[in-house]
């Protein structure tokens, strides 16, 4: 196993340029089972996410090549099973049981697991599916899905599932007749799924909003789509800028997508601005300050970024308190955090928050993806070394962090455990 090792206390400065979308790319390589015709994506990030996902399509008939950002991908035979073997290592791979249900009226999927954030439950995806005429069985930890063939079902959902809004949105695109789904997730990745289906001949309106209408259609054709730049690696470049008290230009950076982040940030005491290089993120001036967020769905304030601001929150003069209403179980960063000398209480869903003058370098272990880059970005703002342990669940969905990071400045490498 990697970790990193990081020299703290230097102001980064420079620019940054941000990789497609991991959340975008994972259920738009799922939506390819759907397609009748090859299909190119560019944009696509290297992440172990990616990779993985790659490999599962080719177990399920749908053989794909990545090239330096490029995949293509040529659905053939398909086989129904995604097995545990992969699937514990990624549970977005439960992606592709509507994708097969849809297409060939069967899917053997291993139960995805819980993960450290949540147990992370798929109930809302197999009740979704079991209205469009699905039937479900548990078997030695498989999901079995048959149907003879999907049909349109007006669907409301429990609670805005991102998961369960874009596997529902892929079987809808080949059921027989209309489906409706309410209460659907808004998230951008969503959208950016709606929008990759309807290149391919989806009937696809209400992306966006919380009721989805799709007609199905017989089948969907190719196409090529780049994948949107990812939202929550931008927002982790842009705390990385106030944690150290540097300044960043993000290349690529879809500021639109993280009105909610910034409003925060900017109340913490940071400066941005459009440039003809990306959006600049600084402080405006020396001190920052606590704020209070919870956590929501889109466009509310992003769960994918709590643990990066609190690690910038644990700097401010002032209390702030983090409230995770979405997973029950996210702040495995907070005793590492702890560790390297912050001061957070904990209390069920809500933290604590009281800044301390500066953190302390101090080996670290990572639990989960955006727990890890709160790690990262405390040990670039700490006085001396941070080793950042178990950083596999960095690299799940960051693209060559510690390399966009010594390009402006960090000292930080990667060395075997
Ligand atoms: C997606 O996960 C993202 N992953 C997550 O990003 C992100 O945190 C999450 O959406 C929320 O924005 C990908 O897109 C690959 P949910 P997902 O279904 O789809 C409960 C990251 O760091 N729920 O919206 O799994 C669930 O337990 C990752 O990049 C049910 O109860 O999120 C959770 O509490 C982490 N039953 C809440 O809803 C269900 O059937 C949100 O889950 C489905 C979900």
């Amino acid at each position: 196993m990697d970790k990193l090792i990081i020299e703290g206390g230097v102001p980064l400065t420079g620019q940054v340029r941000i990789s497609g979308s991991k959340n975008a790319a994972l259920p738009i390589l799922f939506a390819s089972i759907l397609l009748s015709e090859s299909v190119t994506f560019t944009n696509v990030p290297t992440l172990r996410d990616i990779h993985t996902t790659l490999k599962l399509l080719n177990l399920l008939g749908c053989p794909a090549e990545f090239n330096n950002g490029t995949v293509t991908i040529t659905p053939c035979s398909l086989s129904p099973e995604a097995p545990y073997e992969l699937v514990k290592t990624m549970r977005a791979s439960v992606l592709c049981l509507g994708p097969l249900l849809a297409r060939l009226g069967e899917a053997r999927v291993a139960m995805p697991g819980g993960c450290a954030i949540g147990a992370r439950p798929v109930n809302l995806h197999l009740s979704g599916l079991e209205k469009m005429g699905a039937r479900f069985e548990l078997e030695e930890g498989y999901i079995i899905g048959r149907c003879r063939k999907l049909k349109g079902a007006h669907v409301i959902f429990d609670f805005p599932t991102v998961g369960g809004t874009e596997n529902l949105l892929m079987a809808a695109c080949l059921a027989e007749g209309e489906s409706i789904l309410e209460n659907a997730a808004k998230e951008p990745e969503v959208v950016d799924l709606a929008n990759f289906l309807i290149r391919c001949g989806a009937k696809i309106s209400g992306h966006g909003t919380s009721i989805l209408q799709i007609s199905g259609m017989p089948s969907l054709g190719g196409c090529s789509y780049p994948i949107m730049p990812d939202r929550i690696e931008a927002g982790t470049f842009i705390v990385a800028a106030g944690i150290t008290g540097g300044e960043l230009v993000l290349q690529n950076c879809p500021a639109e997508e993280l009105d909610a982040l910034l409003v925060k940030l900017t109340a913490m005491g940071m400066y941005f601005e459009q440039t003809e290089d990306g959006l600049l993120a600084r402080r405006r001036n020396s001190s920052l300050h606590g704020v209070d967020i919870r956590t929501q769905p889109y466009p509310g304030f992003p769960t994918d970024m709590q643990a990066q601001v609190m690690a910038l929150m644990c700097l401010a003069d002032g209390p702030s308190l983090v409230e995770e209403s979405i997973f029950e179980n996210r702040f495995m960063h907070v005793q590492e955090l702890v560790r390297m000398g912050a001061d957070i209480r904990l209390s069920g869903r809500s933290a604590m928050v009281r800044g301390v003058r500066q953190f302390t370098g101090a080996p670290v272990m990572a639990s989960d993806l955006r727990a890890s880059a709160s790690l990262v970005l405390a040990g670039l703002a700490a006085k001396g070394a941070t080793q950042v342990q178990r950083i596999y669940h960095l690299d799940r969905g960051y693209e060559k962090i510690e390399t966009k990071l010594v390009a402006v400045g960090a000292r930080i490498r990667r060395e075997k455990e």
